[in-house]
Order: C-alpha cells, then sequence, then structure tokens
C-alpha cells in the first residue's frame, strides 16, 4: 500500500466480551501496543462494552468503533442505538452494513446508504462491509456483486474524503469459516472496488480498503503487502490480545 495511506487495523468483537472481560482485552492491547506501530488501531466491542473500553483507551492512540448504528438521529426504534449516541460514547468509526447484519437482520443496499448518511451526519467514519457470498462467486458475479454494494450503499453520497469513509471487503465464505481469500483474489477485488471508486468521483488513491474473512497472524503478511489492501477488519483472531497484535505488527 502507498505510504501516504495509514493502514487501519480494526478489531470487531461481535457478540463477545462482558464488560470485564472486554476491559481486560482493550487494557491489554493497548499496553502492549508498539509505539512504533504503523497502523492505526479500532476496537468494536458490544454496544453495552463501548463507554467501558473507551475509558481504557482514550488516553492512547488507539479508537473506539461500533458495529452498527441506526439511520435515525433519535426516537421510537427500540433496540436501536443511534449515530449521535455513538459518537456521544466515544466512537471515531461504525461498522456498516456487515454481512452478519446482512444476512441475519434484513439489511439491504437501501438501508446500508440510509445508514451511511446518517453516520457520516454526525461527523463519523463508516466502514463500508461489501462482499459476495460463495454461490455468487462460484457464478463468476463477484465482482458485479460488489459493485452493486458499492454503488447502492453509496448513492448521492457527496463530499467522501479519506478522512469519511474505509471500505471493507470481505467475501462472506471467509467469514468465521478459516478460509481466507487468496492475497491474489483480495487484491483483484480490491483493485477494481479502487477503479470504481475513482468512476463515481470519489478521491479512490485517499481511501481505505481492508480485507476481512479470517485474517489471522499466519495470513496477515501476506494479505497486507498487496498494493490496494490497507488493512484488515478482524473478527476471531481480534478477541486474544497477542494474535490482534501480531496482526498489527503485521501492517508495518
Ligand atoms: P473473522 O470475521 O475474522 O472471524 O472471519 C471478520 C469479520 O466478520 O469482520
Amino acid at each position: 500500500m502507498p505510504a501516504e495511506r495509514q493502514p487501519l487495523i480494526a478489531g470487531n468483537w461481535k457478540m463477545h466480551q462482558t464488560l470485564s472481560e472486554a476491559r481486560a482485552l482493550a487494557r491489554n492491547i493497548r499496553g502492549e501496543l508498539a509505539p512504533a506501530a504503523r497502523a492505526e488501531v479500532a476496537l468494536a466491542p458490544p454496544y453495552t462494552a463501548l463507554t467501558a473500553v473507551y475509558d481504557e483507551i482514550s488516553s492512547s492512540p488507539v479508537r473506539l468503533a461500533a458495529q452498527d448504528a441506526h439511520w435515525q438521529k433519535q426516537g421510537a426504534f427500540t433496540g436501536a442505538i443511534s449515530p449521535v449516541m455513538l459518537r456521544d460514547a466515544g466512537c471515531r468509526y461504525v461498522i456498516v452494513g456487515h454481512s452478519e447484519r446482512r444476512q441475519h437482520f434484513g439489511e439491504t443496499d437501501a438501508t446500508v446508504n440510509l445508514k451511511l448518511k446518517a453516520v457520516l451526519d454526525v461527523g463519523l467514519c463508516p466502514i463500508l462491509c461489501v462482499g459476495e457470498t460463495i454461490e455468487q462467486r462460484q457464478a463468476q458475479v463477484t465482482l458485479e456483486v460488489v459493485t452493486i454494494q458499492l454503488r447502492q450503499g453509496l448513492a448521492e453520497i457527496t463530499g467522501l474524503s479519506g478522512e469519511n469513509l474505509v471500505i471493507a471487503y470481505e467475501p462472506v465464505w471467509a467469514i468465521g469459516t478459516g478460509l481466507t481469500a487468496t492475497p491474489d483474489q483480495a487484491q483483484e477485488v480490491h483493485g477494481v472496488i479502487r477503479r470504481l471508486l475513482a468512476v463515481m468521483q470519489i478521491p479512490a488513491q485517499d481511501i481505505r480498503l481492508l480485507y476481512g474473512g479470517s485474517v489471522t497472524p499466519e495470513n496477515s503478511a501476506a494479505l497486507l503487502a498487496q498494493p490496494d489492501i490497507d488493512g484488515a477488519l478482524v473478527g476471531g483472531a481480534s478477541l486474544k490480545a497477542d494474535s490482534f497484535l501480531k496482526i498489527i505488527a503485521a501492517a508495518g
């Protein structure tokens, strides 16, 4: 990746970690982070642990992220959390359109679009997730699927920059399965995403494109060495300080 794009390594804790576990994990990561680490680091704990994790990392360069947001600022939406609340809790990033949200919670490109607008509107930086299923890859429509997700997700949004947009390519078949896209497979899609962003008049060279899907200390260096892979969105391997720190170190 070019020197001007700072790598981002984000840990998606999903529905894991009690308060005491979350505090300890955040403290360990912050405490062991090499001062010279090149990567920016973000942690996305479950909502219940946002404040506890923020307390552990707020005086460090580690950033807080949320795993999802609603598209309204407030209102009668039982169970939902708004971007205003996430900003208030100390978040800098919000994951939007994760495949588990699309698969289990009815998220569509239309709701992803509303959420992106809402997150940007309060000054937070979305991490927009896109990626194909195994059936779509086998049918050789990966590039079309990702293109539609990006075009519809980012529809009618202006003013995007390297400061307010991160994109994560996460092949659904690689998430939590132990199957990883090869560096070449991932680079192919990342290259297409960057060219598409340029066509969409978005400053493509400034936008960080993360890879996600069974990233481990063993495979991270080869993935991160690809020219259009600017970081990683890490699930399982982010739940242990040791493996997450190794992935951060692999970013230089
Ligand atoms: P995984 O999850 O690293 O456990 O495959 C990645 C993600 O869902 O963001």
